[in-house]
């Protein structure tokens, strides 16, 4: 079979299963089993597959159409520009989070330190400190095996970033210019209203709130307070709706800034200042 019989065969398969974007993951497996890039598959239309590619595609096919998303397939997702590499020990970086990204490259902060709570992937720190070269970034994560991928994608995208496993604060010492996180926040009485693929194959750590979803808040903010320098900036990505429930948490040494919407004008970043002086 040629590769363009196979892209349409697989994407035909794929749209009968109600998989979304099928055409395009198709061309994503078909690249991936090839270990080539999209364009190579155009190019290339009328050169015939092997058995054994074929029987790789087929694999892949059957993957994703029993539900585990593309990018655990494939390994990798792009975050603000670059590929990350993804395994089922971490959240799949989602493009809202990239708001939190800009929240702290609006500021053109100097030389900041500046810690990631609950890294999973690396994304954000990776990202800042790529983004922010005169800057120290820190990263933590609960879960020791999302911290090696957020490890291997430091080491892989040449990132300076320092790695620690704890829980929220436990272990923190120093003082930052900025803390930011994406905390778990999905509550666990929603878990039927996630996609069938959320639910079965990304990390529960990395989405359910403990049983009170603002209980990760009031830690970060409790811990926050004194571990940022006066004046530093507390980001925090929130689940739809959680916006004003979280910043009711914050006391009086604290300035709230405008939340950050992404672009469907949800709001999703909440910054806050702690107070100088
Ligand atoms: C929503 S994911 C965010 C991952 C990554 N920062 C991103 O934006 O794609 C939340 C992360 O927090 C970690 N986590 C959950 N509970 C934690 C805790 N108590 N302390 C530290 N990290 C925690 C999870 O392991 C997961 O990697």
């Amino acid at each position: 079979m040629t590769i363009r019989d196979a892209l349409r065969s697989a994407a035909e398969r794929l749209e009968l299963h109600y998989v979304s974007n099928a055409r395009l993951t198709a061309e994503l497996l078909l690249a991936h089993c090839l270990s080539v890039e999209r364009e190579y598959l155009y190019a290339h239309d009328e050169r015939v597959l092997t058995a054994e590619e074929s029987q790789a595609l087929e694999d892949l096919l059957y993957d994703r159409i029993n539900g585990i998303p593309l990018q655990y397939i494939v390994g990798r997702q792009e975050f603000y520009g670059r590929y990350f590499r993804v395994t089922r020990d971490v959240l799949i970086p989602r493009p809202e989070t990239e708001h939190l990204v800009e929240a702290v490259l609006e500021l053109k902060p100097s030389a900041p330190r500046i810690l990631d709570v609950g890294t999973g992937s690396g994304c954000i720190a990776v990202t800042l400190a790529l983004e922010i070269p005169d800057g120290r970034v820190f990263a933590s994560d609960i879960s020791e095996s999302a911290l090696m991928v957020a490890r291997a994608n430091a080491s892989a995208l040449h990132a300076p970033v320092s790695f620690v496993c704890m829980d929220i604060f436990d272990a923190a010492a120093g003082e930052f210019e900025f803390i930011v996180s994406n905390p778990p926040y999905v509550r666990r009485g929603d878990m039927s209203r996630l996609q069938r693929e959320v639910r079965e194959y990304e990390p529960h750590v990395a989405l359910f709130s403990p049983e009170d979803e603002l209980e990760i808040y009031r830690r970060l903010i409790a811990g926050a307070a004194g571990l940022l320098n006066a004046g530093g900036h507390l980001m925090m990505e929130v689940g739809i709706g959680m916006d004003e429930p979280v910043l009711d948490l914050f006391d009086m040494r604290w300035e709230k800034l405008p939340t950050k919407t992404d672009l469907q004008g949800i709001p999703r970043t909440v910054v806050a200042q702690l107070n100088r002086g």
